[in-house]
């Protein structure tokens, strides 16, 4: 069931019109990345100032791909952009934002009861074969779903930081995800450039339970004082070939994101204790609103 099944019955329902739940750095990216092949998206977050910063993103985005892929034609770039941008709706009212809508993605703050209360309130409201899909991190999918009457139309739907440039989709069954459903969000993944790796509902799924330990790990080097965060940052971009350092992806993926994963994962206890033991660093650093990028600060100044 792991492997990759790209079987070539297309699935029954194929999906047109998705909404994407949150607009910050995930919801943004994954409805730019819907919105520019040819899904009609809608965008839906709990107030509007979240919807315009959503907005800023994929429109900054939206920039350096028209212009990287129509040099200097300036015509082309805006024909780019606005047939991109015509084909999002936003919306601040989360039971409007799911109307017709074949496939729900939930990109929201990486809470369980959050994810839990508006998959319950969508699952009364939205259509009944509407697939439902979480851009979890960490959390159980089984967890997520289990409030709603379709867990055979539910997965997990794990986009990568940024959106628009990491190709990797992970998809997250759980025992109840059924074939038609598999097929379906393997055909939208592929529809939307991306290669799609599938994997067990398991703490972490793939990247990240391997990634975040990494991270911790680094964070704690540090605090010891066995080497700087710039030097620790420069060896793993020099020495492992990554694109960025860890301390520079924790600050890019959100600390408070980053924060919320180990925590349920501590909660949870199914990883080795060592693996997700907090860094008071991290901890202190949520705690002064210090979130990485996003809130211009973090282990770096933006
Ligand atoms: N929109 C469109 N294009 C973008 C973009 C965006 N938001 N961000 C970067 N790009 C493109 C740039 O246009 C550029 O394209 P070309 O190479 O064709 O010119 C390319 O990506 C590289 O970008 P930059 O030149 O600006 O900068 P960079 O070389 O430092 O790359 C980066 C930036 C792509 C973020 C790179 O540093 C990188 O890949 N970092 C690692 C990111 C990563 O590990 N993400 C996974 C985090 S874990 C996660 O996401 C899961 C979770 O649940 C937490
Ligand atoms: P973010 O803080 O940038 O955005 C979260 C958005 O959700 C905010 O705009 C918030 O207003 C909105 N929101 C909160 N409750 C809502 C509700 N009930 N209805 C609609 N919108 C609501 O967070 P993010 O980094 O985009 O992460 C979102 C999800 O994606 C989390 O589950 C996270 O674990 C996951 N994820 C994050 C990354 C990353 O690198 N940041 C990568 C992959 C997956």
């Amino acid at each position: 069931l792991l492997s990759h099944n790209f079987s070539t019955t297309t699935p029954n329902n194929s999906i047109q019109n998705i909404t994407v739940y949150g607009s910050g750095l995930m919801g943004a990216g994954i409805v730019q990345v819907a919105a520019q092949n040819g899904f009609k998206v809608t965008m839906v977050d709990i107030e509007q100032k979240f919807i315009d910063r959503g907005k800023e993103i994929i429109n900054a985005s939206l920039k350096r791909i028209a212009k990287k892929q129509h040099k200097d034609d300036e015509n082309a770039q805006k024909s780019f952009i606005e047939s991109t941008l015509s084909n999002i709706k936003t919306n601040t009212d989360s039971l409007k934002g799911a109307e017709n809508s074949d496939l729900i993605i939930e990109a929201i703050v990486e809470n369980l009861q959050t994810k839990q209360n508006l998959f319950k309130k969508l699952d009364e409201s939205a259509n009944s074969n509407a697939i439902f899909a979480s851009n979890t991190s960490s959390l159980p999918i089984s967890e997520i779903s289990k409030v709603t009457k379709r867990q055979d139309k539910f997965a997990g739907l794990h986009f990568f930081n940024p959106v628009p440039q990491m190709k990797l989709v992970e998809i997250i069954k759980i025992n109840q995800t059924s074939e038609d459903t598999y097929q379906s969000l393997i055909e939208v993944t592929k529809k939307m450039q991306k290669t799609p790796v599938t994997c067990k509902d398991t703490p972490g799924f793939i990247v990240n339970r391997l990634l975040v330990p990494y991270l911790l790990e680094a964070m704690r080097l540090a605090e010891r004082g066995d080497a700087s965060i710039e030097d620790v940052d420069t060896a793993m971009k020099l020495g492992a070939g990554m694109p960025m350092g860890p301390f520079e992806l924790s600050d890019f993926v959100g600390l408070d994101t980053l924060k919320s994963i180990v925590d349920g994962w501590r909660k949870d206890g199914k990883i080795d204790a060592g693996l997700v033991a907090s860094v008071k660093k991290l901890d202190n650093l949520v705690k002064d609103g210090k979130l990485g990028r996003k809130s211009g600060e973090g282990f770096y100044t933006y």
